[in-house]
């Protein structure tokens, strides 16, 4: 297909309100819901009392684990079911009343008796229970290739550091809302997540349901990033309580302070590496992680696993270990793992390059893996060089003064640069395409549109196909109704429908070709069929003028329109013959107020290889969202634990800061064509790889301007005086 900078699809309908999010549906009778949280961070609850509550006006129901002891059991709803509390601010119960207001009244008016525990709310206070998980994602949490300690011992030039990455909450504009109800014992949840199918089959599990009874919609997202995708709002079951107990429609919807609570967060990270070299190349790396998660549940990113592949290496040793915290779920957030982990492995390259007398740019080169060195297998495609090069053209990196060499008033600038990856996955999924009489499409697919560019994208999939315009095209997502589509995340959406969309149009492109030339007064009578193409609503001959009108072949191949179902299959791991990775190179200017210690990132040049690119004008914006999202996490953003009470302090965006318009560089994005005979379509996924690597970037610039290797995020002005 060809690339194309449409607009977005439903950029229209968000920005005037068209749109309607799932939150904002508003069914007849309707209850809302509010949640009574604990004040602890480790306890008990040994009792409620509800009876002031229940008098109260509006009052109608309320929901413990005492109703959730009909649910069945599973990890994902353990929380609502028993009553330990494991954080501060955990929620105990749930109460549903006719208005917001009324909801929380009651719910203050409700006596809640917890016994407080010993709390540990932060992962210092526990490394020496630290614990190595089975496994980190899909990899195993530790590797060893060679002899890494040996090679350390006989390196010419040693790095070895610690570096410390802060708990980062997504925060998308729209928070986490369901609006449920039942109807005839069967459920529809309308509910902002990154997965419809994934959450009608928590709900299928803990209700003991067909799935088939149960519909959740999500047609419309205001970001999601990771929170939305994660199956720990287990709170949206007692949602569904409330409503089957009161007998109507329920409501719950997180308040901005919940968000940082009840919906997962990027968890802390402490990390030891090390790095080896003889003659400018890696001889040694030992990559050690310890993150927290939380005393509930268990979750580790790939923090250090990246760093088993990224650079040609013989000895390489990695360690993800574990801290249990009374604190809440970590989950996948913004670059999981490639963005802790590229933090400390490109801030220590930076430190290389420096003791090693090598150009930053040049020891990256010269580092350069030909190959995955962890599977030994050869790379489906790896245009990392290339984006060095372009990347390193458009910044002028060849012309850049060593440390501190430029001031503008207070300002010292300096430049740094990093690489950044992200794996390309799939994953198994199906798409309808319908094409009706007059030429229209309809293209149907349950995943869900994060705001990235998923109903674009789909539409121009079709559209391209069928050589029709993209006017003709309606999309429909977001709803378990429709043929199962990818989950959200991962970067991987583009890449899981395309094939299955391309499977779709081509059984209606078959069809319609048969059509044109078996007629014998048709113009394409007879032609072979390898000489006809679609283009501009027409079956046309490649060879001569002779074409027909989509919609009269329609009319003859089959009057009422025509459908066809895709499959895309999902990335087998196991048994790939090449492995599919995205990388960029990204390259920036900071600027540090020397009075003030303020760090501004003045410019940011990013190249990036990432396969096929659907619509670069969106891909672009992903890859612009993605830096702003590591430019957060560099400088901005970090949650932070009351170590004594281990409530979060400052849960709003007053104290939990954000990079803003204010805050931003100057973009200049390239983007490396890639074609890529390895994987389905040729598409790799975006969303991730500009989250990454800018962290470290940000950091080897603030030394170059400073001369302060800084070593944790995010950098504060404290660390700049
Ligand atoms: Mo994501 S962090 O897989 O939305």
């Amino acid at each position: 297909m060809n690339a194309a900078s449409f607009e977005r699809y439903e950029g229209m309908l968000k920005v005037t309100g068209q749109a309607r999010y799932e939150g904002e549906i508003i069914p007849e009778g309707m209850l809302h819901a509010a949640l009574i949280e604990s004040s602890v961070a480790s306890g008990e609850l040994q009792g409620l009392d509800a009876s002031r509550a229940a008098a109260l006006p509006g009052f109608a129901a309320i929901v413990t684990h005492t109703d959730a002891a009909s649910l069945k059991p599973s990890a994902a709803n353990a929380l609502i079911r028993e009553t330990a509390v494991h954080f501060h601010g955990q929620p105990v119960a749930l109460v549903a009343a006719d208005t917001l207001a009324q909801a929380r009244e009651a719910a203050r008016a409700v006596q809640v008796s917890i016994t407080a525990k010993p709390a540990l709310t932060q992962m210092d206070q526990a490394l020496s229970s630290a614990y190595s998980p089975a496994t980190v994602g899909r990899f195993p949490a530790a590797s060893r290739r060679g002899d890494s300690s040996k090679a350390l011992d006989d390196a010419e030039h040693v790095v070895r550091n610690h570096y410390v990455t802060a708990v980062n909450n997504h925060h998308p504009l729209e928070p986490h809302a369901v609006v449920c109800w039942w109807e005839n014992g069967k459920a529809v949840v309308h509910t902002s997540t990154q997965a419809v199918f994934g959450t009608r089959a928590v709900i299928a599990q803990a209700f003991d349901m067909q799935a088939a009874d149960i519909r959740v919609l999500a047609r419309f997202l205001g970001g999601g990033f990771g929170c939305k995708g994660q199956l720990w709002w287990p709170w949206m079951l007692w949602a569904m309580l409330a409503s089957r107990k009161a007998g109507r429609p329920v409501r719950l919807e997180l308040s901005r302070a919940q968000m940082f609570t009840l919906v997962g967060r990027r968890q802390e990270t402490a990390q030891d590496l090390a790095l080896g070299f003889v003659d400018g190349r890696l001889t040694a790396i030992e990559h050690d992680v310890v993150a927290q998660t939380s005393s509930h549940a268990e979750f580790s990113d790939s923090t250090a696993v990246y760093t088993r592949f990224l650079y040609a290496c013989p000895n390489v040793s990695t360690h993800h270990r574990l801290v249990r915290t009374n604190e809440p779920q970590p989950v996948p957030m913004r670059a999981p793992g490639t963005a802790p982990g590229t933090f400390a492995l490109e801030s220590a390259m930076d430190e290389a390059a420096e003791l090693t007398g090598i150009d930053p740019l040049e020891l990256r080169v010269r580092n350069f893996a030909d190959h995955d060195q962890e599977s030994g297998r050869p790379w489906s495609s790896n245009s990392l060089l290339e984006c060095y090069r372009v990347g390193a053209e458009r910044f002028g990196w060849a012309h850049r003064h060593r440390q501190s060499a430029t001031q503008l008033d207070r300002w010292k600038i300096g430049l740094g640069m990093a690489t950044t990856l992200y794996p390309a996955i799939r994953q198994a999924c199906r798409a309808r395409v319908s094409l009706s009489r007059d030429g229209s499409l309809l293209v149907q697919c349950g995943t869900q549109d994060m705001g990235s560019g998923t109903y674009t994208a789909l539409a121009q999939i079709a559209a391209d196909a069928l050589g029709i315009s993209m006017e003709k095209v309606t999309v429909e997502l977001g709803d378990t109704s429709l043929p199962d589509g990818p989950f959200s995340g991962g970067s991987q959406v583009t890449a899981s429908i395309f094939p299955a969309v391309e499977a779709a149009t081509s059984k209606l492109r078959a069809a319609l070709v048969r059509a044109a030339v078996a007629k014998a007064t048709s113009p394409l009578s007879g032609k072979p069929t390898d000489d006809l193409e679609f283009r501009d609503e027409m079956i046309g001959s490649r060879s001569s003028n002779a074409g027909e009108r989509l919609v009269d072949v329609l009319a003859r191949a089959a009057p009422d329109g025509l459908e066809a179902e895709g499959e895309s299959p999902a990335t087998d791991h196991q048994n790939l013959a090449a492995t599919g990775m995205g990388y960029g190179a990204i390259f920036v200017e900071v600027g540090v107020d020397t009075g003030l210690g303020e760090v501004r990132v003045r410019r940011v040049c990013a190249a990036f290889a990432a396969g096929r690119i659907v619509n670069p004008l969106l891909a672009r914006s992903q890859y612009i969202g993605g830096l702003i999202g590591g430019i957060g996490m560099a400088l901005h953003e970090q949650t932070v634990t009351d170590r004594t009470t281990g409530c979060i302090l400052g849960k709003s965006f007053a104290d939990y800061l954000v990079p803003v318009h204010a805050d931003m560089p100057e973009f200049d994005i390239a983007m490396i064509e890639e074609d890529d005979p390895h994987l389905p379509g040729g598409v790799k996924g975006i969303g991730m790889l500009g989250t990454a690597g800018i962290q470290a970037a940000i950091a080897n610039a603030v030394y170059d301007a400073i001369g302060k290797r800084i070593r944790n995020l995010p950098i504060r002005i404290e660390d700049c005086l």
